[in-house]
């Protein structure tokens, strides 16, 4: 299959990039700079240049595919394009900047989808979205059947998600796999790195409360056999969860990272938290297991890699400052 693929330069993507190509696929890959471009070419793939701000460029990019992974995502205010950092600035929505970018990065990916699934309509042709496990309610182990919960953290992602579901409505073989807060291996840039690195600069490794509250995890090789999966197999508007551990307790994580960094591990309260981990405080405060049961049944994937806490003890590259 030709498949086009967004975020294919990211830490997810460039691993789905090459499990792809391994499997006897093609992969055109979005690129919106030349370094990018070249180090797709230099993986194997084409690169198809354009941005997730250039709709146009995502219509052609899918036109010209079998198939599509979107992995693109706009992760950080001084990353964001500048449209979408106005929208933010001048918008009249509710909320402080952070909140306002959250809603905003969540509507560039509705709209990214939606160019994508614009052309796909009718052809039955499959389209794989990402959204998060953070989408759905917390307190609880949740499956993929479930719908997601708008006070949820990562309730931004559900425009998306009930976008893929109409799509699949209208003859375009949608899958939304939905991803654990951290997802790990070489190269990860994602919520525990930062983390450590506060951990690092505080000298102190915190948790929140009791710390039993749960972190879902997957390593990225795991999570990528996943996407192919989806792709090949994944059945119009089905939901499949890329969870290899269901549910880490968080004061596991910090006492693996306390021990690594030689820091203390201390318990904090929730505006503790908030002022020490910033941003990431109310998420890692968080109880959001889920569970990947059904998706193990309906596709055939057995995450084999190691896991979050076994990751953290073994591997150097996390704990190199
Ligand atoms: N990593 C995790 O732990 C984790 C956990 C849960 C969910 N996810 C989700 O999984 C997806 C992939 O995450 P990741 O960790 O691979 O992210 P990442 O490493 O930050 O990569 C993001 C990708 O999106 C591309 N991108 C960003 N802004 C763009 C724009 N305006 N136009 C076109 N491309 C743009 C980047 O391109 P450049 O290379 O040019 O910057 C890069 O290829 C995202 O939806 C993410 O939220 C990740």
């Amino acid at each position: 299959m030709r498949v086009f693929v967004t975020g294919a330069t990211g830490f997810i993507g460039s691993a789905v990039v090459r499990e792809l190509l391994g499997a006897g696929h093609q992969v055109l890959g979005l690129a919106r700079s030349l370094a990018a471009a070249q180090a797709l070419v230099a993986a194997g793939a084409e690169a198809h240049t354009g941005s997730l701000d250039d709709l146009e460029s995502l219509r052609t990019g899918a036109a010209a595919a079998d198939g599509v992974i979107h992995l693109a995502y706009i992760h950080a205010f001084s990353h964001a394009p500048l449209a979408t950092r106005l929208r933010v600035l001048l918008s009249g929505w509710p909320g402080g900047i952070a909140t306002r970018f959250i809603a905003a990065i969540g509507e560039a990916d509705r709209r990214a989808v939606a160019a994508i699934g614009d052309v796909l309509l009718g052809s039955d042709r499959p389209l794989v979205v990402t959204s998060g496990v953070g989408a759905l309610a917390a307190g609880r182990l949740t499956s993929e059947d479930e719908a997601g919960d708008p006070h949820s953290v990562a309730a931004h992602r559900l425009p998306t998600e009930a976008l893929a579901a109409a799509l699949a409505a209208q003859g375009v073989r949608t899958a939304v796999v939905r991803l654990p807060p951290t997802v790990h291996g070489d190269g990860d840039t994602g919520f525990v790195p930062r983390l450590i690195d506060i951990a690092r600069k505080k000298a102190v490794s915190a948790y929140v409360g009791d710390g039993h509250n749960r972190w879902s995890a997957v390593h990225r090789l795991d999570a990528v056999r996943l996407f192919r999966l989806a792709l090949e197999r994944g059945e119009a508007g089905a939901r499949y969860h890329g969870v290899a551990e269901p549910g880490i307790p968080t004061k596991a994580i910090a006492e693996v990272i306390g021990r690594r960094l030689r820091v203390p591990v201390v318990s904090q309260s929730r505006p503790e938290a908030a002022r020490h981990y910033g941003f990431l405080g109310p998420l890692f405060a968080t109880d959001n297991p889920g569970s990947s049961a059904l998706t193990q049944e309906r596709l055939g994937w057995h995450p084999t890699q190691p896991g979050l806490l076994a990751d953290l003890e073994q591997s150097a590259r996390y704990f190199t400052s």
